[in-house]
């Protein structure tokens, strides 16, 4: 009975601990971290993992020394019912509980890093921290992840995969990039999981930086639907991650099939010389926009105004 007071006491400490480490001292973080038998006592039965824990960013000694330290019951709780008994039953395993029980237990010292997760597609999804991290058995060498980025992504996202195998593709595979040059798998704060809600393509200007502008003549289309209205963004069939094989069939969407429509435009005489049969581009180069030309032409076509 002593001790279940104990543990319930401790608990509450825990629970009632405000976001973040940061502002506790080494002493707090003992008490909170509910660990009143320390990682010693858990050794008699758990020798290895207290063993492998030395090595663990959560118990770096400089951290320990600003009091920001994890030891075994910031994260199970009081160990003290349980290493008396070896009850199972008497000790909080994440992998048993459920997602938001787990999150809520990282979160006290993360929180800052993942101020989104909770509008994240991964926590709608009910995944936790622990869906890709692992705090005993990490894969990867870095960020205690189960297995490396991309692995680790593709294990649950297997119906991406074939995109990047395809002829055209961002070289995440080769190890050239990863998931998350474009992907932030804590959040963000747009859908799928990518940094901006505003304006996504941020994600790919960051790269191709030419193609965001500014521009004195800005092609509407790019900021107003992004990249994706004409590329894929992982990968396909097409040259330069086109949507569509013809490029003029791309720009024919949004664009007259013939744009010598006098009714509301005056005549491009260009565009009865080649009919359909350049394509656009070979005129229209610049295409994501232009200094130059408000018609986005290639410099040597442009004569006049344009
Ligand atoms: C007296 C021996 C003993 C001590 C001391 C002990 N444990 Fe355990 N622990 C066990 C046994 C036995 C199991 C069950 C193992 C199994 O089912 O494979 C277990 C299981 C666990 C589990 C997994 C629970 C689950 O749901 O399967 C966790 C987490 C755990 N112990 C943490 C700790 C921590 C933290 C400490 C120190 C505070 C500790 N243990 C101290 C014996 C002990
Ligand atoms: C930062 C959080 C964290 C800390 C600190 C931590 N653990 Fe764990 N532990 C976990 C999680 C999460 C799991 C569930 C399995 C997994 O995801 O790795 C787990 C699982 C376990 C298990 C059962 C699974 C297994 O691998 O046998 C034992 C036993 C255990 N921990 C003991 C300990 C001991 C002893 C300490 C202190 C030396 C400790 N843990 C410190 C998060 C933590
Ligand atoms: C008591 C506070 C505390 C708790 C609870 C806690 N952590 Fe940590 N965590 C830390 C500290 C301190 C570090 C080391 C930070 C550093 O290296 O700068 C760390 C580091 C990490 C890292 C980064 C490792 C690296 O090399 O970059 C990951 C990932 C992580 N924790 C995940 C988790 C997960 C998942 C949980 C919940 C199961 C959790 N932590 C619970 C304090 C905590
Ligand atoms: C969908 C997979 C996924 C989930 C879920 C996830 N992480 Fe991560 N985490 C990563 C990846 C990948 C990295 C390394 C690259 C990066 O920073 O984006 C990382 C890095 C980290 C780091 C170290 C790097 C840093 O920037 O501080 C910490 C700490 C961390 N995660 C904590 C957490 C916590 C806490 C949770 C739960 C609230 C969580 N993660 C949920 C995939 C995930
Ligand atoms: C443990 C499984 C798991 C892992 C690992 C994982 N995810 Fe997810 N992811 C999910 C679930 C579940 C969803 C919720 C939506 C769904 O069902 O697809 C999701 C959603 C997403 C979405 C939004 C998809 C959509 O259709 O809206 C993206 C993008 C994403 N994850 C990227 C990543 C990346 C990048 C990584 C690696 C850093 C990763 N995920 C790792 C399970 C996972
Ligand atoms: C070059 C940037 C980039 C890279 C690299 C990237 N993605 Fe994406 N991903 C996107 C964009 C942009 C979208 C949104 C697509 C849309 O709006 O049509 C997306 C959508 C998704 C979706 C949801 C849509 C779907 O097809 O199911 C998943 C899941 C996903 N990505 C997973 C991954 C995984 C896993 C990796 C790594 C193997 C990865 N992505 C690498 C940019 C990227
Ligand atoms: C981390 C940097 C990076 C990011 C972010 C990135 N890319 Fe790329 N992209 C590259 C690299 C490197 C290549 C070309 C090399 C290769 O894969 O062979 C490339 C190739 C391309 C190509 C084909 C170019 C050609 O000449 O064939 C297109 C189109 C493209 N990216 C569009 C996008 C879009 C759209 C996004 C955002 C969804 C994006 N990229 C995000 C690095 C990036
Ligand atoms: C209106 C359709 C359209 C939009 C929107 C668009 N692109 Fe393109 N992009 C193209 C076409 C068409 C080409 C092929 C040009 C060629 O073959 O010469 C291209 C080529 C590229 C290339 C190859 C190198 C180059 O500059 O010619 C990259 C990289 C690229 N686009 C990235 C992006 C990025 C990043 C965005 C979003 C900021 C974007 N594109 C938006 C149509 C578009
Ligand atoms: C998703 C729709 C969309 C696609 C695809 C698209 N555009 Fe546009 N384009 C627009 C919009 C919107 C404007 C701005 C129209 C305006 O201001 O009247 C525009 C403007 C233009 C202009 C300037 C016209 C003017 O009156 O100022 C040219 C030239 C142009 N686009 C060429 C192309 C070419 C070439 C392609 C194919 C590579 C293409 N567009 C693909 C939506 C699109
Ligand atoms: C042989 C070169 C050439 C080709 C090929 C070409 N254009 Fe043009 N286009 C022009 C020129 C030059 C202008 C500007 C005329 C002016 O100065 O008013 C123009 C103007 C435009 C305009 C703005 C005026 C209008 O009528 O709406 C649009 C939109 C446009 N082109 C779309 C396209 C599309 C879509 C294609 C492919 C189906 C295409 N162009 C093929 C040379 C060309």
């Amino acid at each position: 009975m002593m001790l279940f007071c104990a543990t319930m006491v401790c608990s509450m400490a825990w629970a009632s601990r405000p976001g973040g480490s940061n502002s506790i001292g080494t002493e707090a973080a003992q008490s909170l971290s509910g660990d009143s038998v320390g990682a010693a006592v858990c050794a008699t039965c758990h020798k290895e993992i207290v063993k492998d824990f030395d090595g663990n960013p959560h118990s770096r000694p400089e951290l320990m020394h600003g009091g920001k330290s994890a030891t075994c019951g910031s994260c199970h709780g009081s160990g003290n019912a349980h290493a008396e008994t070896g009850d199972a039953g008497m000790i909080f395993d994440p992998a048993r509980a459920t997602a938001k029980e787990v999150n809520e237990k990282c979160e006290r010292c993360h929180k800052a890093r993942n101020a989104n997760f909770e509008n994240s597609v991964h926590d709608k999804g009910n995944i936790s921290c622990i869906g890709c991290h692992s705090i005993h058995s990490a894969g990867a060498p870095k960020h205690l992840l189960k297995m490396e980025d991309p692995q680790l992504c593709f294990h649950c996202h297997r119906n991406v995969k074939p995109q990047f195998a395809t002829l055209f593709h961002h070289k995440v595979e080769e190890g050239m990039m990863q998931c998350t040059d474009c992907h932030d798998a804590h959040g963000g704060s747009g859908e799928n999981a990518l940094p901006s809600s505003t304006w996504q393509s941020i994600v790919c200007t960051k790269c191709h930086t030419s193609t965001g502008g500014p521009f004195v003549y800005e092609h509407a289309v790019v900021k107003a639907e992004g990249c994706t209205a004409c590329h894929v963004p992982h990968g396909g069939a097409n040259p330069k991650l086109l949507v569509e094989a013809d490029v003029n069939a791309i720009c024919l969407h949004c664009h007259l099939p013939s744009p010598n429509d006098a009714t509301t435009r005056a005549a491009v005489p260009e565009h009865f010389l080649s009919a359909q049969s350049h394509s656009c581009i070979s005129c229209h180069s610049s295409v994501h926009g232009s200094n130059v030309s408000d018609f986005f032409l290639n410099p040597k076509l442009i004569t006049g105004k344009h």
